[in-house]
């Protein structure tokens, strides 16, 4: 039986995956928890933002990570418009169970989804700061007078609402340190600096799998776009000067 261990004020690696080969990959290399972003919209399935993936495309990727890393706990990230309200929050949050999913992530300070899903012994990760699904400009939050103190307000609603964890997204170092210290629940950040417990980045962006260039916090740790086309190159630099397939590559 899997379980869910992200233990406060620990270090951990949390990293986002789409298909079963990753999250393999991901399973044999230690990741704590692996989460299926709905970032796969514009990462993988050639969306222009989170917005546009439907229930279903994240359901069957989610199927298929879970069928990949069997012993490493699988959070599903719940769409836009399915927790609109906790009772199709349960439903829903159900389907991602039955995918083989240990939990759900969703978008906001939604105080009653969490309540009700806790309540059904869903585990919940909440993700506040930059907000995808929602936000109007893809900017640092916290910044301006107010914001800081709603965060604060909502990370703390969060927790008391039953989340496991909470995702700290694109708000400034000092204030992610703040939130980290007055939770009893671990933080992960993603561009919220150092002092979070734990730290998500989405795995196109460290493998250098994206067309443009990475946001200031996604530091790249391998350049597999271009090993791909460099690889694809010779492949067709070989077949059309007829050197491959080789006698070694051939049946007798
Ligand atoms: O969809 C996603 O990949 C996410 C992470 C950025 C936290 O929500």
């Amino acid at each position: 039986m899997v379980e869910i261990q992200l233990k406060k004020g620990e270090k951990f690696a949390v990293l986002t995956a789409y298909d079963a080969t990753t999250a393999h990959f991901l399973e044999e290399a230690g990741i704590e928890l692996i989460l299926v972003g709905d970032s796969l919209a514009n990462c993988v399935l050639g969306y222009t933002d989170t917005k546009s993936i439907s229930l279903e495309e994240m359901l069957h990727h989610t199927r298929a990570v879970a069928r990949g890393a069997a012993n490493t706990p699988i959070i599903g990230d719940m769409p836009i418009n399915t927790y609109t309200n906790p009772s199709l929050a349960v439903i829903n949050a159900k389907k991602f169970l039955g995918t083989g999913a240990h939990g759900v992530k969703i978008e906001g300070a939604k105080i009653e989804v969490v309540e009700a899903l806790h309540e059904k012994g869903i585990e919940v990760m909440g993700h506040i700061g930059l907000t995808p699904q929602t936000a109007e400009q893809y900017k640092v939050q916290g910044k301006e007078s107010g914001d800081a103190e709603r965060l604060k307000d909502e990370a703390s609603a969060l927790e008391k609402a039953g989340c496991f964890s909470l995702v700290l997204e694109c708000i400034p170092s000092s204030l992610a340190k703040e939130i980290t210290e007055s939770v009893k629940i671990p933080t992960i950040g993603i561009g919220a600096g150092k002092y979070c417990d734990g730290q998500v980045l989405v795995l196109s962006d460290v493998l250098g799998l994206t067309n443009g260039k990475n946001p200031k916090f996604a530091k790249q740790y391998a350049d597999l776009g271009n090993e791909i086309k460099n690889a694809v190159k010779s492949f067709r630099d070989e077949v059309k000067g007829g050197k491959f397939p080789s006698e070694e590559f051939s049946y007798r």
